[in-house]
């Protein structure tokens, strides 16, 4: 294990509280320490840069302003405001906690509490409790992960939880630390340390020259500034063929399934079909698209009717759902998933 040379925490602090004083971002989040606003924008913005987040956040606080009016929402709601920012298995996630979290009364205060909630991770807990709160924990994402790496020269696999445990002692260690007459705030320090990856210390190009950690810099010392943090190693891509099959009830409503069947968009409603893995690209298909590493290309199925009462019946024992043609967008956010049907001429007036 590589071993971390010590660095006077103070030393690192007292360049850097003033800094971030002086230059911070009015994000909206900054306005107060309301730990619900707070939680929302920390799940918004572990998926999407600030810049993106800024206008959906206005608009989901704006119609959810507290913890209660969240939890009363309908999650048909929630997801509508989700709509544009992805990954919607994170609201899902945020409007299930919101419920559980309405019911107990307060807001924990503490990581220990909070990582004891459904839905909240290390990540998250650590946020909330050091930016709301002011609890001394220091909280890793990927730009605090690659300022530290340079200013003490970390030569870590960082995404293996060993060396990432060494990552979070150090973050630690500068929440924890307190300047005689200072008045440092760990909400500051986290945040200081997200600013400073954020609009100096970047990752191709850092403009050094004005970092307020310059001088004490390691990386910079050792000239290692572009080899930290070391890169990940990228999972291969693979290439899948998804055949998705568009079957269409005389109500028009559409057959939906729980996947279990394709590798990607696990646990997502899909169409019913079949996935298969190639070993070279396709030369037709009708669209295509990404989701992590899978390179999926999509030949639909032309929309058939269910042909016989059997068949209806076998639809009805596996997890099979039929959704109405204006439902789809909720229910299914997943472009991927619902181009598909856009492609078929269907008939969108469903009768009830
Ligand atoms: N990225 C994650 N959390 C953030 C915050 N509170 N401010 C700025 N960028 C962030």
């Amino acid at each position: 294990m590589p071993s971390v040379a010590p660095m006077s925490p103070d030393n690192l602090v007292a360049k850097l509280i003033p800094w971030y004083r002086e230059v911070k971002r009015p994000l909206p989040w900054r306005r107060d320490r309301d730990p619900y606003r707070i939680w929302v924008s920390e799940v918004m913005l572990q998926q999407t840069t600030v810049t993106a987040v800024i206008p959906f956040y206005e608009k989901f606080t704006k119609s959810f302003p507290t913890l209660q009016a969240l939890a009363k929402a309908s999650e048909g709601d929630v997801l509508a405001h989700w709509a544009g920012l992805g990954y919607y298995s994170r609201a899902r996630s945020l409007h299930k906690s919101a419920r559980a979290l309405a019911k107990l009364g307060t807001f924990p205060k503490t990581f220990a509490q909070l990582i004891e909630l459904p839905g909240f991770g290390p990540y998250t807990s650590r946020a909330v409790a050091s930016l709301a709160f002011g609890e001394a924990v220091g909280v890793v994402d990927g730009n605090v992960i690659r300022v530290l790496s340079r200013v003490l020269d970390l030569d870590l696999e960082w995404w293996k939880p060993r060396d990432r445990d060494l990552i979070q002692i150090e973050a630690d260690r500068l929440a924890q630390a307190r300047l005689e007459n200072a008045n440092v705030d760990p909400s500051d320090l986290n945040q200081a340390l997200m600013e400073l990856g954020a609009t100096i210390c970047t990752p191709k190009s850092p403009t050094c020259m004005l970092c307020p950690w310059g001088r004490l810099c390691r990386a910079r010392k050792n000239e290692s500034t572009h080899l930290r943090p070391r890169p990940k190693p990228r999972r291969e891509s693979e290439i899948w063929l998804w055949t998705p099959e568009i079957i269409q009830r005389s109500d028009k409503r559409l057959l939906l399934v729980k996947n279990s069947y394709a590798p990607f968009l696990k646990g997502h409603l899909i169409w019913p079909g079949t996935a298969t893995r190639l070993k070279t690209k396709p030369k037709s298909f009708h669209y295509k698209g990404g989701v992590t590493h899978h390179e999926i290309f999509v030949n639909v199925v032309a929309s058939k009717k269910p042909s016989s009462k059997a068949e209806l019946k076998r639809w009805a024992a596996v997890d099979a759902v039929w959704i109405s043609p204006n439902e789809m967008k909720t229910k299914v956010p997943s472009s991927l998933i619902r181009k598909a049907v856009t492609l078929l001429e269907l008939d969108d007036t469903t009768t009830t």
